[in-house]
């Protein structure tokens, strides 16, 4: 087993089950000590008890692995922290794993289902990292990861609550990605496919146990190991497939002066993906958009516009 964590220390948030469950176990069985931190409420977000996590100590030390549990709601992300401090003396990886749904069409949609959508998802994200960050800052290290979903990426019916709390872990990581670089702290989104309690209301049973868990965790410790490289980029696994995500952005069309006429008359030039460049960072953009200004403004009769000032957001 060459990817060895010995030494380092990992929170993985709803690790009572499913995905997360399988990354605490294969973390420890690599030497990593890991705080199982697990609510035990339902799938929906309501309740809680501490056996969910309980159990995974119990399978982990019984492997003879290191485990501590943390039963807290991942809004309280300092908490969750503090329990690896106080066990291990410091944290390392935070993968964001915790989740929960409450599918309904936006019509049927309550403040509820969208608040405590993205209290798990996004607080949790956001106090569970916040809390471990300066300590990584300090220590030059860090590797986390954030759970997404196709539905973050691409929207589904009866989703909007989740698919919108999905789609802001991948922004919340890549601006991470940016703010950590000099502290070789590295954060990455996930985007996992599996059966678990969570997809075994909205996937059939054969497809829930076809679909493991397992099949996941080796992209997930990689991602987390010392030696992997990436930050701010998007992984997927699911079925035995692993690969990537990533935005292309057209070539469109520069048009000086242009009308909403203009807009329509080009239509096939501006959504033209032949010759899509790969944009891999916000200054990339930036740099793209001064020189099609420049491209703009040459063309176009003087109009009294100006290139200079800050193009974002
Ligand atoms: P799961 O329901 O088996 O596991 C989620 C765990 O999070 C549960 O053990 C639950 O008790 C815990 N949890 C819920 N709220 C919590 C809170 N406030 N604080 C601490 N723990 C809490 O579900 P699964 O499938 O393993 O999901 C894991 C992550 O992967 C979730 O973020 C989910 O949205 C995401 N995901 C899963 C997909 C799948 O196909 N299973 C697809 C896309 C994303």
């Amino acid at each position: 087993m060459s990817l060895r964590f010995d030494g380092k220390v990992a929170i993985v948030t709803g690790a009572g089950g499913g995905l997360g469950r399988t990354y605490a176990l294969e973390l420890a069985k690599r030497g990593c000590k890991v705080v199982v931190n697990d609510l035990g409420g339902d799938r929906h977000g309501t309740s809680a008890s501490s056996s969910m996590a309980d159990k995974v100590v119990q399978e982990i030390k019984a492997a003879g692995g290191q485990a501590v549990a943390n039963y807290d709601s991942v809004e309280f992300g300092d908490k969750i922290v503090k329990t690896a401090i106080d066990n291990f003396g410091r944290i390392d990886i935070v993968i964001n794993n915790a989740g929960i749904l409450r599918d309904v069409s936006l019509l049927k949609m309550t403040e509820l289902d969208w608040d405590l959508i993205f209290k798990v998802h996004v607080k949790g994200a956001y106090a569970v990292t916040k809390a471990a960050w300066p300590y990584m800052r300090d220590q030059k290290y860090g590797r986390i990861v954030v759970t997404s979903s196709n539905a973050g990426v691409h929207g589904n019916f009866g989703q909007a609550n989740y698919a919108a709390a999905k789609s802001a872990l991948i922004g919340f990581a890549n601006s991470l990605a940016q703010e950590g670089a000099k502290y070789n702290i590295l954060a990455n989104t996930l985007v996992p496919t599996a059966g678990s309690r969570l997809t075994e209301t909205v996937m059939p049973k054969n497809l829930v146990d076809a679909l493991k868990p397992e099949y996941v965790t080796p992209l997930v410790t990689y991602m987390v190991h010392e030696s992997f490289q990436e930050s701010g980029k998007l992984f997927e696994a699911g079925a035995g497939w692993y690969g990537t995500i990533q935005y292309y952005k057209g070539k469109g069309k520069v048009i000086s002066n242009a009308t909403a006429d203009d807009i329509a008359k080009n239509w096939s030039n501006i959504t033209d993906m032949a010759g899509a460049e790969f944009i891999g960072t916000i200054s990339e953009q930036s740099g793209r958009l001064m020189a099609l200004l420049d491209e703009n403004e040459s063309s176009s009769a003087p109009s009294g516009g100006s290139s200079s000032g800050s193009a974002f957001p």
